[in-house]
Order: structure tokens, then sequence, then C-alpha cells
């Protein structure tokens, strides 16, 4: 057993494969719940991040709800427990089949991101004479300051609907036969480390509540996405995200009315960390100028760095030799096809086992099978 990792067992398992440590993501689950335990706190973890089975009945055992964004993902809630009631379901682009799926359900909120949506979810809802419970996704022009590829919260987005167009929204949801609007809805971008992000989005929901309170409007829910960020650098010393510095920000900044309910959306920081990709070596090139490590997951596994040039912190677990410095890159035919450059790691050779950290969170879920590539296995702490 080298770190947390039970190599040993590693050695005659297929690679690549993500392995996720269940106990971090237990310790992880419950430093979230004593952070968000106020009584109108409600968090729903962001399918997206992670669909694994294992980890997502863990997620339900903690008794999360889920922010779904397909049909597939209901589904997917729905079997790993997680009760209709406590599932909410965004995105720019639900079909006919997905938002039928979701009101069958009887979902707790669809989130709604434009008027032509709520149109069709109004007739669906009543062409199975139901009454569909929506939060309108509010495109509140903050800057999270995080990757653009990631950031969805300014006007540019094709997120939401813009604070200049909600009243006249808010009109045609009030006046819908088979719609109740219930909340609103926002999410500012992904990777947030900085609470300054967050604070922005309170003061602009404070701003606009101010506002609908003026009309006469007051809605029992508001749900602020989410969006708090890992320390991706040092997942060692710092396994479990800032939830404590997250939680209170909203507590501090937000001016709730009187029953309101605060929903919270996060999917990277309860699992990024509990999850790596484990490789292994095949070749040690050494080229003029640099030295490849090649190894047998690629971008097909873990795209984030291909994608959006994201770091995840290579450890070979293998060897404890003296540094020297790596190229390490996949098998892919891609240039971009590269995880580390100019890395030092200890010298490594073919059939050293690696770990790609903090991949728990848009790793195993955006593998793809580019190349005819077979898909990553999964393996949990628990089950090896
Ligand atoms: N709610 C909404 C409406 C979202 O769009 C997202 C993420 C979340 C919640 C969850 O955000 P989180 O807490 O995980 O930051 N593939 C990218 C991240 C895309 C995030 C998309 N939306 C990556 O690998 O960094």
């Amino acid at each position: 057993m080298k770190g947390q990792f039970p190599l040993e067992r590693f050695r005659n398992l297929p690679t690549p494969f993500y392995f996720y440590d269940m106990n971090l993501l237990r310790e992880t689950l419950a430093e979230l719940n004593t952070q968000s335990s106020d009584s109108n706190f409600h968090v729903h973890y962001a399918v997206k991040a992670c669909a694994n089975e294992a980890v997502l009945k863990c997620i339900c055992e903690a008794g999360l709800g889920a922010d779904c964004v397909s049909g597939g993902e209901i589904e997917a809630a729905l079997k790993a427990g997680i009760p209709a009631q406590k599932i909410v379901y965004a995105g720019v682009g639900k079909t006919n089949r997905e938002i039928e799926l979701a009101l069958k359900a009887d979902i707790f909120c669809f989130n709604v991101e434009s008027v032509p949506e709520m149109e069709v979810i109004n007739e669906l809802a009543a062409l199975h004479q139901q009454k569909a419970r929506i939060a309108i996704r509010v495109n509140p022009n903050v800057d999270a300051h995080t990757h653009h590829y990631i950031t969805t919260g300014l006007n540019e987005n094709k997120f939401g609907i813009n604070l200049a167009q909600l009243p006249e929204v808010i009109d045609k949801a009030l006046h819908a036969s088979h719609i109740e609007l219930i909340g609103l809805h926002f999410h500012i971008g992904s990777q947030i480390t900085d609470m300054t992000a967050f604070q922005n989005l309170c003061v602009r929901i404070n701003e606009l509540q101010d506002e609908l309170a003026k009309q006469g409007i007051s809605l029992k829910h508001i749900n602020v996405g989410g969006g708090l960020g890992i320390n991706y650098e040092h997942p060692n010393h710092c396994p479990i995200a800032d939830f404590e510095g997250y939680f209170k920000v909203f507590r501090k900044q937000l001016r709730l009315r009187e029953g309101q309910q605060l929903h919270f959306e996060l999917g990277r920081s309860i699992v990024a960390p509990c999850g790596s990709l484990i490789c292994k070596v095949l070749y040690v090139k050494e080229g003029s100028e640099k030295k490849f490590v090649i190894v047998d997951a690629g971008m097909t596994d873990l795209i984030r760095p291909a994608l959006y040039n994201a770091y995840h912190r290579v450890e070979n677990l293998s060897s404890d030799a003296a540094d020297e410095k790596y190229d390490v890159v996949g098998p892919i035919c891609e240039s971009s096809d590269v995880f580390v450059k100019d890395y030092f790691m200890p010298r490594t050779s073919r059939g050293d086992i690696l770990a790609l950290r903090s991949a728990g969170a848009y790793g195993e879920i955006m593998a793809s099978r580019y190349n005819l590539r077979q898909l990553p296995g999964s393996y949990t702490s628990d089950s090896i």
C-alpha cells in the first residue's frame, strides 16, 4: 500500500481505470452535511460531474438531492435511490421525451432556460393533466473568473434568461395554466475558488429580490447553482473542498425572505478529490530534447487537460527513485493528448503504475471511444 492506494491490488487489474476512494467520499459528504446543516439549505448533487453507480449510491445515502441535465441523468439519479422530490432539472435543450419523463417522475423542479421551453413544458404538463413546478434560470451577468469554457453566468453565454427580460418572463410564467413558478435559479461557472465571485452573486440576487418585492413578487425557492472549486495542486494536503467558507458566504451575504429555501448544486467539490485515473507506463521514450512517459490512458479517458489545459497531479505509485523531468502523454493520435509537460517525477520505467489525481469529477463521465478505444473501467476502495 503506497499512500492511499492499494498498489498490490492494482497490479492485477486491467488499466486504465478510475479508482474512487469511498472513505474520502464519505468524509467529504459528512463535512458537506455539517457545513450545510441549516434547515432551509438543500444540496442537490450535480450528476453531470460523475454518475458512477457506487458514487451515486453513496451520495444518495448521505441524503443529497440531484441536479440533472438530461433524461439519462434523471433515470440514473432515480435508480440510485434519490427521491424525485429532490431532483432539479436544468439544460437549454430539453427534448419532449425528457420533459415527459421528468413530469412522469414528478420531479421537484424544472430550471427553465427560455420562453419557448416554458411554453413546451406548459403544453406537455397540460396534456398529462399536471402542473409543472419551475424555477426561472436567470443569467446574473456575474463573472466567475474561471476558464472561459466553464463560465456560464455572463450575458454572452447561452444559459438562462437575461435580467432585462426577466419581468416579462415571470409574468408569462405566472399566467401559464399548467406551470407553478416556485423559484429563481442561478449558476455562474465552475472551479471557483475565489469566494468574491459568490459574494457578487449574492449581491446581484439581493438587488433582484428587492426589485421583485416592489412588484409584489416573492418566490419560495432560490437556487444558486454550483461551482465551488477544489485544490488540484495539493490533493493530499487539501482533500476536502472549503465547504465552510462557501456556505458562510451565502449565510452572511444573501438576504433570504421569510421561509425562503436555498438550494445548491455542487458537483466537482463533492467528487473530484476522491477519484483517480490509474494507468500503466507503456514506454519511456527519449527524444532529442525531452523524455516522454507514454501511458495506456489518454485524452479519451480524461479529457480535461486536452480540453481546458487543466492540471491533474501525476503520481508514480511504483517508484521512489530520484526525480527526472518528463512529459506524460497518452497513446491517442492527437498532439493535445498530453497530461503534463516538463514534470518532475521519480525515475519511471515500463510497467510502473501512475495515478492521475483529482479526476473524480468530469473524468470518467466525459470519456469517449475515439480511436475505437474501450471506455475505462472503474473500481472503488470498497470493491477491491
Ligand atoms: N449547476 C449547473 C447549472 C451547472 O451547469 C453545473 C456545471 C453545476 C451545477 C455543477 O458545477 P460544479 O459544482 O461541478 O462546478 N467539464 C468541466 C466543468 C463543466 C461544468 C458544467 N456545469 C470541467 O471538467 O471542468
